[in-house]
């Protein structure tokens, strides 16, 4: 033990996307000594991923947009589970986290009046995503991730967190390793900060690269925080379908935010089949009133296809389902018939290459096939909505790692502007929880002799499962059984699964040595997934409805007294256990904004 490598910090930050960078800085400007591990290169993170823009009520384009209508579609766009003093605390200060970002150096696209220009996205009442064509999750990466260089902030890329180190109940720091060398690192720390993103690799098509493995909910859980919302995942509407080798890389909202409409193999536009009762006041329900929308707001009435975005994956999963999918079974993206060639190029030029790169289509010309894919979790750690800080003292989380702040489905454009103020807020906190303690807690030799122990356990076993096998097997139980339609039986054969392959990661064993071994790190890895699955699963056995991100076939119908409780799981031992627990009431003055 005494060779391993050590390091001690006021302020540890997992995760370099958004919300980590942008955590590590507000704890290094409240005077913290801070270090931030990273699984990936500093810059690449799902974060990127969020092309269409950042949500914030600036009122550059719309001057009636205001921080209680973002508050309002946010919540509603939740189907009311959100936590109201996140979505509030988001909605309140996203416009001042985007003119800081602007600041630091972000060039976003501009009105022609020269202020931050604002896109439509679904389920916003107004234009209000702040943009860089569609590339603006790339420009803010780019630049907190200068910032953070520039301000000294220490950064270990390529090193894995596989423990939460604790002192007694409260954090003392984390143990991980290189992914290079295979050695181990062991970070002392009384504030540790969760931002490690998503879980998307748990699904088969996903619009997440490798790193999405659910490694921030897992250490989470195992060190005693509960999860909230596990039950709601997000298929955002678009992904590629062809080919193969791309299928689920994001097709960004933007592309129907830009005026881009669905159509199936007959050519018709299906979304104004698709119009629940909950948005139809709301949702414009003929061809010519739809794009009047993005010019004539007066009305509200916007088009179906700027509905939530799990109105829509349920939508194309019905069309194609009753066979009028494409021929890759997607359905149709149609932009180029409504904008000209010059106004698509400029507005989605990332688009245009990958489309163009990828499946030889050139989206000014003709229509790109799509369908869902595994994009975000709305369920995450349970946090205190002003400080970040979960159920374990010294434990923080920020970002899509956080539970609450989106509760049954989230808005396009609300991650980034989420991880911007909860990034902010929660290193802030973070940084002061640590200037407070009169002593640091220790880390203990026992622990870090244990966690080292459990990590080199796959080169112990030889002949056992191969961990490409189970993580494949892994992503059809979840793909297929877990997906945007659920019922109980399916369900239930995937508890049954998910404790097989549970049993069957004791038995994974890796070859070779401890030098760059991506078997080696898949089989960590999928310790985090196959807990983070189980969690979703049986929270999505428990609610007997619909609603958001989680469909039930067997319950279809939402359910009013399920809208008043959040599920909650937690380990007990080694098993997952939900519990009801009742939504944080909403003021009044709040509430009266739904009347
Ligand atoms: O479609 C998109 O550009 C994704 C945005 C988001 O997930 O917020």
């Amino acid at each position: 033990m005494a060779d391993i490598e050590r390091h001690s910090f006021d302020v540890l930050v997992v995760g370099a996307g958004g919300a980590g960078l942008r955590a590590a800085i507000a704890a290094h400007d409240a005077g913290a000594k801070v270090g931030i591990v990273c699984k990936s290169l500093l810059g690449k993170a799902h974060t990127v991923m969020a092309e269409g823009g950042i949500a914030a009520a600036m009122a550059n384009v719309w001057k009636e947009d205001n921080w209680k209508v973002h508050f309002r579609d946010t919540m509603r766009g939740g189907k009311m589970l959100n936590h109201w003093r996140m979505a509030q605390l988001h909605a309140q200060e996203a416009p001042d986290r985007v003119r800081e970002l602007e600041e630091w150096g972000a060039l976003f696209d501009r009105t022609p009046d020269g202020l931050i220009s604002q896109r439509d996205f679904g389920g916003h009442r107004y234009a209000r995503l702040a943009h860089v064509g569609d590339r603006t999750g790339l420009e803010l990466i780019r630049t907190l991730q200068q910032r953070a260089v520039a301000l000294g902030i220490e950064v270990f890329m390529e090193a894995t967190i596989t423990r939460l180190l604790k002192d007694g109940d409260r954090i003392a720091g984390a143990f991980g390793y290189w992914r290079e060398s295979g050695r181990f690192v062991a970070f002392e720390a009384p504030s540790v900060v969760l931002a490690t993103g998503g879980i998307g690799k748990s699904y088969k098509v996903t619009s997440n690269s490798w790193e999405y493995t659910g490694d921030g909910h897992a250490l989470a859980l195992e060190a005693g925080a509960s999860l909230v919302n596990m039950e709601f995942v997000q298929f955002h509407p678009t992904g590629m379908v062809w080919p193969p080798s791309v299928k689920g890389i994001l097709v960004t909202e933007s592309v129907r935010g830009d005026g881009g409409v669905l159509r199936n193999s007959e050519g018709r536009r299906f979304m104004f089949d698709y119009i629940p009762e909950f948005f139809k006041a709301e949702t414009a329900d003929s061809e010519e009133e739809a794009d009047r929308w993005y010019e004539d707001k007066t009305n509200n009435r916007r088009p179906p296809e700027l509905l939530p975005r799990d109105e829509v994956a349920r939508a194309i999963n019905a069309e194609v389902k009753a066979g009028r999918g494409s021929p890759h079974g997607g359905v149709f993206l149609d932009i180029a018939s409504r904008r000209t060639p010059e106004y698509i190029r400029r507005r989605l030029p990332s688009m245009y290459h990958q489309f163009k790169e990828l499946a030889d289509v050139d989206i000014t010309a003709e229509p790109m096939e799509v369908g869902p894919t595994c994009h975000y979790v709305m369920g995450g750690v349970a946090v205190d909505p002003d400080t970040g800080e979960s159920a374990v003292q010294g434990l923080y989380a920020a970002g899509e790692v956080a539970g609450g702040m989106h509760g049954a489905n989230r808005l396009g454009g609300n991650s980034l502007s989420d991880l911007l103020v909860f990034g902010r807020r929660t290193g802030l906190n973070a940084a002061y929880a640590a200037a407070r303690l009169k002593q640091r807690p220790a880390i203990s030799e026992d622990d870090v002799r244990a966690a080292s122990e459990h990590a080199l356990a796959p080169f112990g076993i030889e002949g056992g499962e191969n961990p490409y096998t189970v993580q494949h097997d892994l992503q059809e139980v979840m793909h297929n059984l877990v997906g945007i339609i659920r019922t109980a039986g399916e369900m239930e054969q995937a508890l049954t699964d998910l404790a097989s392959l549970r049993e069957r990661i004791t038995r994974l064993s890796v070859e070779g040595h401890r030098q760059y071994n991506p078997g080696w790190h898949l089989a960590l890895d999928l310790r985090n997934m196959l807990r983070v699955s189980e969690c979703i699963a049986r929270a999505a056995l428990e609610r007997t409805e619909s609603r958001g991100g989680h469909t039930r076939d067997d319950f279809p119908a939402t359910d009013d007294s399920w809208g008043k409780i959040n599920l909650h799981c937690r380990l007990d031992g080694e098993a997952v256990g939900v519990t009801h627990e009742p939504l944080p009431q909403m003021p009044d003055d709040l509430r009266e904004l739904f009347n």
